[in-house]
């Protein structure tokens, strides 16, 4: 440990008494400083997968902000399975590197750098949407444009104006399978100490578990268990992989928010299973697996879907979506609804979000900033 990681480690041992959102949470070896962590967000910034400056700094100053958890965009393990042509990817060896100087850095301002495992599946081949003429416009590339086949579990889009996915065959799933093995293998030597499998948003994984979108007939789809299989079986290959001692979480969408889609209750059966693999938490997202569908956006919406699956599954959970009040967040962890909160959007309006939190909250975490910042504040 360097001094300056000595002194954030105790100062994050002051906040000891009722559990707050500024107490530390130990998973498996790793501690992290306080439960508010930074939830993964694409930055569609980058040239064949490689993270830049642009990375470092961004991802880097919420460290310095004072996030206990610092979770990394979506990140591909192969190119086909990128959003975008701008995606952040770790599918080749040279991508390490520069991963490497982003872990550290974050490390070094006391937050635990987590690494987000993706592949877009049916949701690949678009546009950045910060390319886009609209925010809310979803652009598809053609080959033309320097799109690419994207796959599913079955050959039907996810819009109308998607690209039609190449339906995987069993051989394809395992092949998909080993590169996330793969990744992972990268994604240690890059330094990150937390995992996150991305099955969530309608991307890969989470389209074959949601009915919404598997209409297949063999052994991946049909029943429960069937749609189920493509993601438990990459966590235990994960798990097996990822050291003993490193937490492991799974993003999910909880709920499609659509009649005959996926339900919380499935949540709370497949949070189960993946608990008997070793997932530590279960990072309870929703939606995005149609284009198209409606959801009940309103502050905290997702809180009772990572609350649900916590107590019913009994495993520890992450809480996100429209949590932007240091006293909203810090009722969440006081309930008990949720281990840990993450925020996405108001990170990004406001890095030192965990600082303000603290002084709004009044408890003790400015100290748990680096020495340069607090001598003067
Ligand atoms: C710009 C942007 C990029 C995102 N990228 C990802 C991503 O890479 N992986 C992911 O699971 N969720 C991603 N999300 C979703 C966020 O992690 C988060 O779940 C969502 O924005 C709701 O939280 P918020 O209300 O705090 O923003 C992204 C959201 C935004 C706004």
């Amino acid at each position: 440990m360097t001094s300056e990681q000595t002194r954030l480690a105790a100062a994050s041992h002051t906040v000891t008494e009722k559990l707050n959102l500024f107490s530390p949470l130990t998973v498996r070896d790793v501690k992290l400083k306080n439960r508010i962590g930074v939830s993964p967000m694409c930055q569609y910034s980058s040239v064949d997968g490689f993270a830049t400056d642009w990375h470092l700094v961004h991802l880097g100053s919420r460290a310095v902000g004072g996030a206990g958890l610092v979770i990394c965009e979506a990140t591909a393990v192969e190119p086909r399975g990128r959003i975008t042509p701008d995606d952040l990817g770790i599918y080749k060896e040279e991508h390490i590197e520069m991963w490497k100087r982003i872990t550290s850095f974050i490390e070094e301002y006391g937050a635990v750098p987590g690494i987000q495992l993706a592949h877009a599946g049916r949701k690949a081949s678009t546009l950045s949407p910060w390319k886009a003429e609209s925010r809310h416009s979803k652009v598809d590339l053609s080959d033309e444009q320097g799109g690419w086949e994207s796959v599913g579990p079955s050959a039907v889009p996810f819009s109308p104006t998607s690209r039609t996915p190449h339906e995987l065959s069993i051989a394809e799933i395992k092949e998909i399978q080993q590169k996330f093995l793969i990744a992972a293998q990268r994604a240690l030597r890059a330094g990150f100490k937390w995992l996150e499998l991305h099955a969530a948003h309608g991307y890969l994984l989470n389209s074959f578990y949601s009915p919404l979108s598997n209409f297949r007939t063999d052994e991946y789809g049909g029943s429960f268990e069937n749609r189920i299989r493509f993601v438990v079986e990459t966590a235990k290959i994960l798990r097996a992989e990822w050291p003993s001692g490193y937490p492991f979480s799974v993003r999910i969408s909880a709920t499609d928010w659509v009649d005959g889609g996926w339900t919380v209750e499935d949540s709370v059966r497949l949070a189960e299973v993946l608990k008997t693999e070793g997932v530590d938490l279960i990072d309870c997202s929703s939606g995005n697996v149609r284009g198209g569908d409606k959801y009940p956006f309103a502050p905290g919406f997702q809180v009772p879907l990572a609350e649900k699956v916590k107590r019913e599954a009994q495993i520890m959970t992450a809480a996100v979506g429209l949590i932007t009040e240091p006293l909203q967040a810090n009722e969440i962890i006081q309930k008990e609804q949720a281990d840990i909160v993450l925020l996405a959007r108001e990170m990004m309006r406001d890095p030192y979000w965990p600082l303000r939190a603290a002084q709004e909250l009044q408890l003790p975490a400015t100290v748990a900033l680096p020495r340069r910042y607090t001598y003067a504040i």
